[in-house]
């Protein structure tokens, strides 16, 4: 929109272009700024800084708002489908019912993984945590698909590798589940959905008969559609800045899912149960937890509150409150840990402490509650989260790539030791 700012320093004016976005965010493009003034700019966990364009999710925290390719999250989580929400993000698209029925065909007869995989699964203890296992078994898809080390190879070749890498996520979660049960693991049934299908790799054994329970399966469909993207979070920027120095999608997802652990990021949902059982298991003391969490000189963190974006609310956290009372209620559960949520929702929504910051339930804070009452152990929370967001992660590789980013490099301000000569250490 030809808009611009200027800069005034050490005597100079330097112009700067103001970019606006389709729904008028604007933002200083600051590309040529340290080439025209010598400056740099400083700002830690990148709070004002945009990385890229994006047209793939727009996000209005303070008006909590959620969009994939323009599509409300609602809109979405009601009417839609993972797979098809998948496409969506992938292709810039809704599909046809003929893409969609071809894209899900692809997906299903690509759900087995190498036998050998069963080898690498072996060599881990049986406690490991399965997102470390999932991290490294994604990784080794590059030893299976040696071609998919190449991000430059042909439009059809790189959509192989989204498809398997769609296709096999569940199969390799479900197998690192296995590996933490010591349980031998299931094949794929390419008959089955592809929720019905990981929740049958996950709980049913060699020995019965295991009828995938509909309720489970849809709930984890809306579940997984609710994670799929979120623009530039932490996993996300770890996604495109390992993909912008060409490393493969597989690498580069491995790498998404180290950084989605962190119990600050995708982590939280782990952290929310287990933060929910301390408090029950204390008497169910909600006051003297959010006074923790109030006390600077305690580490305590309400874990499934804040954001960086949303200082309202966030959509997703709505919906699955809802989907969790719908879920309990159709499975007949009581869990006493919902009560305890939502007891500690009303407290802190009416504390100014909380009001004054932002600080709101965001995605992670009932989706553990749902993921609970559907059976999947808690060190399996975060490996759900990273199912549900992997379509986002592919779709932002897949941009960046296309967009030709250049690779990541950020600069930074030197605050060590200025120049200083090497002393022998008889001398030091
Ligand atoms: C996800 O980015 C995304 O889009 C992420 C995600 C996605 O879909 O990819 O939405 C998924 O990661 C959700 C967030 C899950 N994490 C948690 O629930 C962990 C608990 N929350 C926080 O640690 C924190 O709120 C963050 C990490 C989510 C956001 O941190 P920010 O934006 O860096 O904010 P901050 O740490 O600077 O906090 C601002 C103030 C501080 O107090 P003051 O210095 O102003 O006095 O709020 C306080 C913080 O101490 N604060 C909290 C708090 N979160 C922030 N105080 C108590 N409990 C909390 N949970």
């Amino acid at each position: 929109m030809g808009n611009k700012a200027e800069l005034h320093y050490d005597g100079e004016v330097y112009e700067l272009p103001v970019i606006t976005g389709t729904e008028n965010e604007n933002a200083l493009d600051i590309s040529k700024l340290r080439g025209q003034s010598g400056l740099i700019t400083l700002d830690r966990g990148f709070k004002n800084t945009g990385s890229c364009k994006s047209s793939i999710t727009f996000l209005n925290g303070e008006e909590g708002i959620l969009r994939y390719r323009g599509y409300s999250i609602e809109e979405l989580a009601e009417k839609s489908t993972f797979l098809e929400v998948a496409f969506l993000l992938i292709y810039s698209e809704l599909p046809t019912k003929e893409e969609l029925d071809n894209f899900v065909n692809e997906i299903s007869t690509h759900s087995l993984v190498h036998e050998d995989v069963k080898s690498i699964l072996d060599g881990f203890p049986s406690k490991s945590h399965p997102m470390g296992v999932l991290s490294s078994l994604v990784s080794s898809l590059t030893a299976f698909y040696p071609k998919s080390l190449d991000p430059n190879r042909s439009k059809e070749e790189i959509n192989g590798t989204i498809i398997r890498a769609i296709a096999k996520l569940p199969t390799l979660a479900a197998w690192s589940f296995k590996n933490r049960m010591r349980q031998p693991v299931i094949y794929p049934d390419n008959q089955l959905g592809y929720c019905e299908n990981f929740i049958r790799m996950m709980f049913s054994l060699p020995t019965v008969a295991y009828e995938v329970n509909p309720v489970i399966a849809d709930a984890l469909d809306k579940l997984l559609i609710l994670h799929a993207d979120h623009e530039q979070n932490c996993s996300t920027s770890t996604v495109r800045i390992v993909g912008s120095s060409h490393a493969s999608l597989y690498t580069s997802v491995s790498s998404g899912i180290a950084a989605l652990w962190g119990p600050l990021h995708g982590g939280a949902n782990q952290a929310v149960i287990e933060m929910l059982e301390e408090i029950k298991e204390d008497g169910g003391d909600i006051d003297k937890y959010v006074a923790k969490a109030k006390d600077k000189s305690d580490p305590f963190r309400l874990m499934g509150f804040g954001h960086r974006v949303y200082k309202n609310f966030d959509p997703r956290a709505t919906i699955i409150k809802k989907a969790a009372d719908d879920v309990l209620d159709e499975l007949g559960i009581n869990d006493p840990v919902l009560d305890i949520a939502k007891k500690l929702e009303k407290v802190a929504l009416n504390d100014t402490y909380f009001k004054e910051r932002g600080l709101y339930p965001n995605v992670d804070f009932y989706s553990g509650i749902i993921y609970r009452a559907l059976g999947i152990p808690t060190d399996m929370f975060t490996v759900m989260f990273a199912l549900g967001r992997l379509p986002g992660w592919i779709a932002q590789w897949k941009e960046m790539r296309e967009n030709h980013e250049p690779i990541g490099r950020p600069r930074q301000v030197y605050t060590g030791s200025s120049a200083r000569q090497y002393v022998s250490i008889e001398n030091r």
